[in-house]
């Protein structure tokens, strides 16, 4: 069996999830759920980023220990998981001592490669922030928060041999050994290798307490972003022994929105040469949720929360709403409004009202549907090219456009009732009528399938209403996918699939 081993980044546990930050986990849940439904061994990462400096300081403004902060943030994260129904095989936390054990074995084991150093870091420091900031991010040498002139500050610390890894990087991406998407992302990575020059990366800190301890010098601890990067590999159970991969091991996919970018492009394939690892086989950044323009986050203040918005229009609504919003790779501005024109457009008055009109009129007739002897084969044809649409476009990450061909067959069915008018040939058609509806209900089989990824209980819904849920839940896709041989023998009309807000 084929295995498929996907991830998202491991969220900052100093906030609570936003509905931006949702995004990067919900795309991988329809991305992991249409693997499993493949057949395929699919393995789901995702977890909580839970030391450095930041949230020592939410902690302490809190009076808390960083621990209590992380588990109590931690396992906000899972309910908002929960409530958005993402089927993570395994939840990682990076204070998990399995996780710190195996992040120490990997810095002793590249200080043993001398690919890590001893040096001097010195940088632009502000005192309020108690960070390092790039002179870019710096306003007239001043940080935004405390309008004070950064400082220059060194400090003793280790440093990683990313410099050594420059042409490699720039080799692989080139020859499509290490692929980033899209082209746009892939791009920015070669334009920056091509031109600045890769400097060797600080990889320890002196002044941040909540840290994995740096092996045998506690004056120091590991640069959180290595510590939170090498989570791929221990939240599948990767302990540090060298050339000892685990079995899901690369990843298919890694995820991430495209702020994260270089971390996931250089630092961490850089890392992952050094210990000899292979190299996950795709590296997708997607775009950001704006409103008015704005990227969605919580230092701005304009973040939207998933849970009231689950409340308002159900969780599989919601995941609908924001993965049909715009294509996946770019920023698009998403609001209230958009998502409940978007919800009546194709939910209530799209598929739900297409799911009462089919039921309505299959139970004027008491009789079972069974494959008629007839086939409709421009229908069989229709749900042929959906599938084809869908496919190709799941394989691409296009959520918009694998969610546009469910749009595109809920409209064919519409067209097909209007111009075969089933409720005349009721009265003075009966056999037509059979077959006519016949065709209804396997279109509504095959909309619960395609649903399925995106809104796994609406899709049982449908196939509950169709009377067919345990034997379709039992069935691989492959036998889903074939037209015209289910029995359709117990109708039920069940509640309305989509109220109407
Ligand atoms: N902790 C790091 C990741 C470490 S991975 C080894 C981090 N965490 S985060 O909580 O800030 O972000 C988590 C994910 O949410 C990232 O993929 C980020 O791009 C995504 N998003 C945060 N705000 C977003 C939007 N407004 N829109 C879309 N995705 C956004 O980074």
């Amino acid at each position: 069996m084929s295995k498929f081993y996907i991830t998202t980044p491991i969220y900052y546990v100093n906030a609570k999830p936003h509905l931006g930050g949702a995004y990067t986990t919900l795309a991988a849940d329809v991305l992991a759920r249409w693997h499993r439904m493949k057949g395929e061994n699919t393995f789901f990462l995702t977890g909580t980023d839970e030391h450095g400096e930041k949230i020592a300081k939410v902690a302490k403004e809190k009076k808390i220990t960083p621990r209590q902060l992380c588990d109590q943030n931690a396992a906000k994260y899972e309910q908002v998981w929960d409530t958005l129904k993402i089927s993570y095989n395994k939840f990682i936390r990076t204070t998990d001592p399995v996780h710190e054990k195996m992040v120490a074995k990997v810095f002793q084991h590249l200080i043993d490669k001398k690919l890590i150093y001893k040096g001097i870091y010195q940088g632009l420091y502000c005192v309020g922030c108690e960070r390092y900031y790039t002179a870019k991010e710096l306003v007239d040498g001043k940080c935004s928060i405390h309008q004070k002139k950064a400082i220059t500050l060194s400090e003793e610390c280790y440093f990683f041999k990313l410099s050594k890894f420059q042409n490699r990087l720039l080799k692989l991406i080139k020859n499509n050994k290490w692929v980033i998407e899209p082209e746009e992302r892939r791009n920015e990575v070669l334009g920056f290798l091509r031109t600045e020059k890769l400097e060797d990366l600080a990889f320890s800190r002196e002044k941040v307490e909540w840290g994995i301890a740096v092996p045998g010098d506690s004056s120091q601890t590991i640069y959180v972003w290595i510590d939170a990067l090498l989570n791929y590999l221990s939240g599948i159970g990767w302990k540090g022994q060298e050339g000892k991969w685990p079995l899901n091991w690369p990843p298919e996919i890694q995820l991430i929105g495209k702020d994260i970018l270089r971390f996931h492009a250089i630092i961490w394939p850089g890392v992952l040469l050094s210990l000899g690892a292979p190299l996950p086989k795709k590296l997708y950044a997607h775009g950001f949720f704006t409103i008015g323009g704005k990227k969605m986050s919580k230092s701005l203040g304009n973040v939207l929360d998933p849970e009231e918005l689950a409340m308002t229009f159900g969780a599989d609504a919601l995941r609908w709403l924001m993965l049909s919003a715009f294509p996946f790779g770019q920023d698009g501005d998403i609001s209230q409004s958009k998502f409940y024109d978007k919800y009546n457009t194709d939910l209530s008055n799209g598929l739900g009202n297409l799911l009462r009109r089919v039921l309505t009129l299959a139970l004027k007739n008491k009789k079972k549907f069974l494959p008629p002897k007839k086939v409709d084969t421009n229908f069989k044809k229709q749900i042929g090219l959906v599938w084809q649409k869908y496919e190709r476009s799941l394989n691409q990450l296009k959520f918009e456009t694998a969610i546009a061909s469910i749009n595109d067959l809920v409209s064919f069915c519409d067209k097909y009732i209007d111009s075969k008018q089933p409720w005349r040939l009721f009265k003075k058609d009966i056999a037509e009528y059979q077959i006519v509806l016949y065709n209804l209900l396997e279109g509504l089989r095959h909309l619960a399938w395609l649903t399925q990824p995106f809104m796994p209980e609406k899709s049982n819904q449908i196939f509950q209403s169709l009377g067919i849920l345990g034997q379709e839940k039992k069935n691989p896709l492959a036998k889903g996918q074939v037209w015209g041989k289910t029995e359709f023998k117990e109708i039920i009309l069940g509640e309305i699939l989509f109220p109407k807000l």
